[in-house]
């Protein structure tokens, strides 16, 4: 088995971790099968975290690549922001005049969809829970505890920051993810359409008060 380590995100890494997200873009199953632009999802799901919040990626290296990565960010609505003036012209430029015949079908559409209408990717506003975070391991790194001691890692700096609390969408038929999270402390908060919301609160409880 080899060793895993956790470390930074390097510019170097950007291709690994593409492929990371396309190995687990079907509700945490291989989506490689399912799409023609084989950089699109993580051009929607990783490329903005590593450009524009480096500060919280970290990545899981198994001696030969970048095997996984949590990304984070502290403040979603300005994050958002960031992405609507930084970020979605570049992607929309790369696949909208390209990608006529395929909109509107399969994955594909549905993601083409989402470079069409970035409002869409908008996370529900969660004020008690304002940081957001995704996390991807491929197989054979998963099950030894990386993804527990990459979140350690992410709240610890998300916490230093400011952060009061941090959510996270996860697909409803990833069941095996919710357990993961919940065993983080993680509780539900919304579910819109198929994506189930989950957030996790560093600050005491106001119960009682
Ligand atoms: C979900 C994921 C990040 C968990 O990371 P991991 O390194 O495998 O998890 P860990 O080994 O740190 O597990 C921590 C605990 O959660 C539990 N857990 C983790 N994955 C689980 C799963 N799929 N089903 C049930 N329990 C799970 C473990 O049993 C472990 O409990 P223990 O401490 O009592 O042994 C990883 O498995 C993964 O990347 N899966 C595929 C992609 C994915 O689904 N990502 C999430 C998208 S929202």
């Amino acid at each position: 088995m080899p060793t895993v380590t956790v470390r930074d995100f390097r510019r170097s890494d950007v291709d690994d971790l593409y492929e990371v997200c396309l190995r687990t873009g079907d509700a945490g199953q291989d989506a490689s099968g399912l799409v023609s632009y084989p950089r699109l999802l993580g051009d929607i799901y990783v490329g903005p975290y590593l450009e524009l919040a480096p500060e919280f990626a970290l990545v899981a290296a198994d001696g030969v690549r970048a095997s996984g990565y949590a990304l984070g960010v502290l403040d979603t609505a300005s994050f958002e922001r960031r992405l609507e003036k930084l970020w979605w012209p570049h992607v929309q430029a790369t696949y909208l005049s390209a990608s006529q015949d395929v909109m509107g079908e399969g994955f594909d559409g549905e993601l083409l969809t989402l470079v069409r209408n970035p409002q869409l990717t908008r996370h529900p506003h969660f004020p008690e829970y304002p940081s957001h975070l995704h996390i991807d391991l491929l197989e054979h790194i998963r099950g030894r505890g990386v993804g527990s001691q990459m979140l350690a890692t992410l709240f610890q700096r998300l916490r230093l920051a400011g952060s009061p609390g941090v959510h996270l969408g996860v697909d409803a038929a990833n069941v095996g993810a919710q357990r993961f999270y919940r065993h983080l402390g993680f509780v539900e908060l919304s579910r819109v359409g198929t994506d189930l919301f989950m957030g996790l609160s560093w600050q005491p409880s106001s119960a009682g008060s």
